[in-house]
């Protein structure tokens, strides 16, 4: 595959609003976290195939918040080295830790996160259900509690 240039969103780029919400079907709950947060772009040559929010929480800790790839470039672990490069970012800025949240039927998140180093450290019971009008299916379950997953760094 060719070399996947990971960067920060400037000013002048456009809100990839697609692949947000791909990860994350609330517009409103996504427009409150990146008023808040940085947004990083991943793009293959000049195509843009996957991005991520990042936002700075207390005591040192930051959540990725949103991490999508397009779907016709799903599967070639762009995925991975998203999550991979979250991490080494964060390393380089001494954070103390990350944080992320995944619903309890998102089951190749949860298999991605993990496999990068994140451990399971709560659930957030009825998250989705308190937080999303529309009902929300994956993998023929109902997504209904965030399971929160972190690494530490220290
Ligand atoms: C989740 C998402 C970002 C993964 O991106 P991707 O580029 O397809 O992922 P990768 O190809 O890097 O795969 C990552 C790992 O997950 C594993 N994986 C993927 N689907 C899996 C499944 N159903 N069961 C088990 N493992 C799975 C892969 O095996 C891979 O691990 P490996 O490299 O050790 O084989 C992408 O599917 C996506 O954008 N989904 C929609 C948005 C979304 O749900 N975002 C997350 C919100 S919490």
């Amino acid at each position: 595959m060719d070399e996947l240039i990971i960067r920060k969103k400037e000013i002048t780029d456009i809100i990839p609003w697609n692949l947000l919400l791909l990860a994350d079907p609330s517009r409103e709950n996504v427009q409150k976290y990146i008023d808040h947060g940085e947004i990083f772009l991943a793009y293959k040559d000049t195509v843009l195939v996957g991005e991520y929010v990042l936002t700075k929480e207390a005591n040192d800790t930051v959540e990725l918040k949103n991490l999508a790839v397009d779907e016709q470039y799903q599967n070639k672990g762009i995925g991975k080295k998203l999550v991979e490069d979250v991490i080494e970012r964060l390393k380089k800025q001494n954070a103390k830790r990350v944080e992320v949240g995944t619903g309890n039927s998102s089951l190749s998140q949860l298999s991605l996160y993990q496999k990068c180093g994140f451990r399971i450290i709560g659930i957030d019971k009825d998250f989705f259900v308190k937080n999303y009008k529309e009902k929300i299916m994956e993998n023929g379950i109902e997504c209904r509690d965030m399971i929160r997953l972190a690494i530490n760094f220290d």
